[in-house]
């Protein structure tokens, strides 16, 4: 089948090669020509494990192609992805200025039967929103289905060929049944539901996730008071099948592209209805209480100040794994710092810091080493798998004080002390 994706980013461009992967023919189409550029010469704009070989495959085999041109490649084409962003809003609201200009051009350019699928993370009755928009524009015979995203990134690849599952929120049996050729060679179950149940769904799935790293970090801090593990606790309820180990990671909380912008909307979906939703409200406080709390702890051991103090952090990416640092945690981290007055130095294998885009600035060193130069404190901010291989006797030469802070709890605390450090984990005293 011929398939058209609407916003090649980090889910268009993964959804599309893994699509074309399974045999359709797939165009890519973006507004922004320079990623198209840089896709059509063999160059993928982010960093993803695993996506170059596909995108190459793809490529190679005539099925996937790139494009700024959206009416020529609708053509003949049957399905068309959104996938554009929904950015957050000053207010917390969504930002649906790209959907709607991503559904009016997908109109205007309709000359036969389509379905377009809504990839990207919507409100509640975007659904019904794109389908009055697309048909202000065009008289043919259309739907609009919700096929949210649940892709991560770091594992979008294997998280896109090997789903747990497929949401399909539509009431059109005839869009249904194309969906389900379009989703064949995925094995998993395909849940059909209505449009508002699905787009839901996203808003809920997300918002569990985070609701349960929320929960850890808050047990978390009773183990810093009480002498407790939180490792020990998270491995001692995680094994109940009724509670499950994913997502019991204590440490600065959550951030990335998806989470924190998914909760506000949830959190603003709520106080627009009127609806009370005490948990989402207080997984949003209890993900900056983790930030402080960690810096909190790190200032607790300099005697009650940072000013002038050199803080190295490991890890600039929401997570390892990917160049994202859409509202990562480590850069909320850094924020704090530098308002403490600490000098702050940074170190990410991939991703970049950009000043001007944060609003404060940070030095970048060349490696984990360079970084540790003089400084008085090291923060592990993101676990990179490379950081397990670090030195740690050696850096702790580098440096002019003694303090790591392990704010995903990563190191293996008997080769840290062995190094020399006072070493503070999350959530153990
Ligand atoms: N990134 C994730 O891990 C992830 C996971 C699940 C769901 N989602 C959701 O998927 C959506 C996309 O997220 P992303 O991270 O891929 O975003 P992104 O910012 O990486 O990519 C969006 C792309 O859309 C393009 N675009 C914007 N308007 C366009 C238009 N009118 N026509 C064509 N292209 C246009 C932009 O240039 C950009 O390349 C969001 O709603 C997000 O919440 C993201």
């Amino acid at each position: 089948m011929k398939l058209v994706v609407v916003g090649t980013g980090y889910v268009g461009l993964v959804s599309g090669a893994c699509l074309a992967d399974v045999g359709h023919t797939v165009i890519c189409v973006d507004v922004d020509a320079l990623k198209i550029e840089k896709l059509k010469s063999g160059v993928i704009p982010i960093f993803e494990p695993g996506l170059e070989e596909v995108v190459q495959r793809g490529v190679e085999s005539g099925r996937f192609l790139f494009t700024t041109n959206l009416k020529e490649a609708m053509e003949g084409a049957q399905v068309i992805l959104i996938a554009v962003g929904t950015p957050s809003t000053e207010d917390g609201s969504v930002n649906m200025a790209y959907v709607e200009s991503a559904a009016r051009d997908i109109g205007r350019a309709m000359t036969e039967y389509t379905v377009v699928i809504d990839k990207s993370t919507v409100p509640v009755g975007t659904t019904e929103w794109v389908h009055s928009i697309i048909r202000h524009e065009t008289s043919c015979d259309f739907d609009v289905v919700s096929v949210p995203e649940f892709l991560r990134e770091g594992h979008a690849i294997q998280d896109f060929m090997k789903p747990h599952r497929i949401v399909i929120g539509t009431h059109s049996t005839k869009a249904i049944n194309i969906l389900l050729e379009v989703f064949s060679a995925f094995q998993c179950p395909k849940v059909i539901m209505d449009e508002r149940s699905a787009e839901l769904t996203k808003y809920a799935a997300n918002s569990f996730l985070a609701m349960k790293i929320g929960f850890i970090n808050e047990i978390a801090s009773l183990c810093e008071r009480l002498g407790a593990d939180v490792d020990q606790v998270a491995k001692g309820i995680g094994l109940d099948p009724r509670i499950g180990a994913d997502f019991l990671r204590a440490g600065l909380g959550w951030g990335g592209s998806c989470f924190p912008k998914d909760v506000r909307a949830l959190k603003n979906l709520g106080d627009g209805l009127g609806v009370s939703l005490p948990i989402i409200n207080a997984s949003l406080d209890m993900n900056t209480m983790s930030r402080q709390r960690v810096v909190d702890r790190l200032v607790s051991l300099f005697d009650g100040t940072i000013e002038g103090k050199k803080i190295a952090v490991l890890g600039i990416a929401f997570k390892p794994n990917t160049d994202d640092t859409r509202e990562s945690a480590a850069i909320a981290l850094m924020q704090i710092l530098k308002e403490k007055g600490a000098d702050v130095y940074a170190y990410d294998p991939i991703a970049e810091f950009h000043s001007a885009y944060h609003g404060f600035d940070v030095k970048i060193g060349e490696s984990p080493y360079h970084i540790a130069q003089d400084a008085h404190a090291i923060i592990l901010a993101t676990e990179w798998h490379e950081f397990t291989d670090l030195d740690l006797t050696r850096i702790k030469q580098f440096m002019a004080d003694d303090v790591m802070v392990d704010a995903r709890n990563f190191f293996d605390p008997v080769r840290v002390k062995e190094a020399g450090f006072r070493y503070l984990r999350v959530g153990n005293k």
